[in-house]
């Protein structure tokens, strides 16, 4: 039988699935986000990451299906509380069951990509003061060279720190996150000092492992104007992308700190500090002054977030023109409980993609398991994997299938689309 035709190409993608530590593990006490699901309110369904996908006891097996899937690559990120649960404390079998499940990672012709910080760290850290701590690019430095120290025969890719504009915010603005306490000057020096933190990581990693590819996951959106005619509008949209955005991309990638985030510090000189752009790309905000929302009548998922393909592109255009070098999507998926627009979700992104004529290496999709989502709790379904958290049984969604379809074929064929995508259409916005 004549092979399908290809409608295009992911060739020069390396595809995969990312996640988080905290959002996977489960069993760990020992961190912010356990202290603070434990306190009654805080998150949507009461649920805590005590339990999570247990991936923590199930590795190998989520490991055997992703191979099963023929991905390519996994984002996974390391969880300081468990390595570092007491300060300069190493826990040894903490770190020696992440190489065991790295080595099976690397066995099953999957590459890692570790994420040294994804929201989540020791409760003692938080008890410092976190990010708002002057010393806290010291202690993260620690944590890297522990890492990167203990790993580097296993790892050579890194992500430093994930979304450090959406950890500021969700933390010290909109009470999103522990500490959950409303405070600009706590968003200030937070941002300040992880992007000190990256930037002294960066070169920290390179001199103990020349050969790595290091760069921090951006979480980049659109802002457009809600009414593009109304200059507040448009004035708000302008800032909200420079301060949530730029400000950041320009500390983080080119080392150079804005007055905005203090003066430039003594240890950091401008120049890149990247060898790749990171981007966790999601969705597009109406803007409309300091709330934000999305346009009317936009398709959405199943968090109302507008679902917005050419925004990726968009966003990485944007920032490649300041920032060339090559483009990992280090996050990118959809919440949609009834996989009824997952696959055209992918396949919108990855057309996107190729046809951009932009530089894109990597491919990351958001998630792979359902995870817990943070403040939202167990209810979202991100994963290409359903999850039925009583049981712990996995089973593969048809968005699944078709990604892994997508590896195996090096791009959506004409059948494939047939298959999964042409008879899905996305839910519409009020
Ligand atoms: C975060 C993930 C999260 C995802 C979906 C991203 O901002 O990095 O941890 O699960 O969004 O909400």
């Amino acid at each position: 039988m004549p092979a399908s035709p290809l409608l295009f190409s992911t060739r020069d993608l390396l595809i995969g699935v990312a996640t988080a530590a905290l959002q996977i593990e489960g069993g760990d006490r020992n961190n912010n986000w356990y202290d603070w699901a434990s306190l009654p309110g805080t998150i949507a369904d009461g649920s805590t990451p005590l339990r999570a996908t247990d991936h923590w006891q199930r590795w190998r097996e989520d490991t055997a299906l992703m191979a099963d899937l023929g991905l390519q690559t996994y984002r996974m990120s390391v969880e300081w509380s468990r390595i570092e649960p007491r300060p300069g404390e190493v826990d040894q079998a903490a770190l020696a069951h992440y190489r065991e499940e790295l080595s099976a990672i690397r066995e099953a012709g999957i590459v890692p990509l570790v994420t040294l910080h994804h929201f989540s760290h020791p409760s003692w850290f938080q008890g410092l003061g976190a990010f708002t701590s002057p010393a806290s690019p010291e202690l993260f430095l620690r944590l890297t060279e522990v890492v990167v120290g203990t790993l580097g025969d296993l790892v050579t890719d890194w992500v430093t720190i994930n979304e450090p504009n959406v950890y500021a915010v969700q933390a010290h603005l909109y009470s999103q996150a522990p500490p959950a306490r409303h405070s600009w000057p706590a968003v200030r020096s937070t941002l300040r000092h992880m992007a000190i933190a990256h930037c002294r990581a960066y070169h920290r990693i390179h001199e103990l492992q020349p050969e790595a590819r290091v760069g921090f996951a951006h979480h980049a959106r659109v802002f457009a104007p809600l009414h593009p005619g109304n200059p507040f509008h448009r004035a708000s949209s302008a800032l909200g992308r420079a301060l949530f955005q730029d400000l950041l991309a320009d500390a983080m990638l080119g080392g150079r700190f804005s007055r905005l985030l203090g003066r430039q510090p003594a240890e950091v000189t401008p120049g890149p500090h990247y060898d790749y752009l990171g981007l966790n790309y999601y969705s597009r905000s109406a803007v409309r002054g300091l709330a934000d929302g999305t346009f009317p009548g936009v398709p959405v998922n199943d968090l109302g977030w507008e679902i917005y393909p050419d925004g990726l592109v968009e966003v990485a255009r944007d920032l490649y023109r300041r920032y060339p070098g090559p483009i990992w999507v280090t996050e990118n998926g959809t919440a949609d409980a009834a996989d009824g627009f997952r696959a055209r979700f992918v396949h919108d992104h990855l057309r996107a993609i190729a046809g951009s004529g932009l530089p894109f290496e990597r491919y990351y999709h958001w998630c792979f398991v359902d995870n817990w989502e943070w403040a939202q709790g167990e209810r979202p379904r991100f994963g290409l994997v359903a999850l039925d958290y009583a049981m712990q049984q996995r089973t593969v969604r048809d968005s699944g299938r078709f990604l892994s379809q997508v590896i195996a074929e090096g791009g959506v064929t004409r059948a494939s689309h047939d298959e999964f995508v042409a008879a899905q259409t996305y839910p519409l916005g009020p």
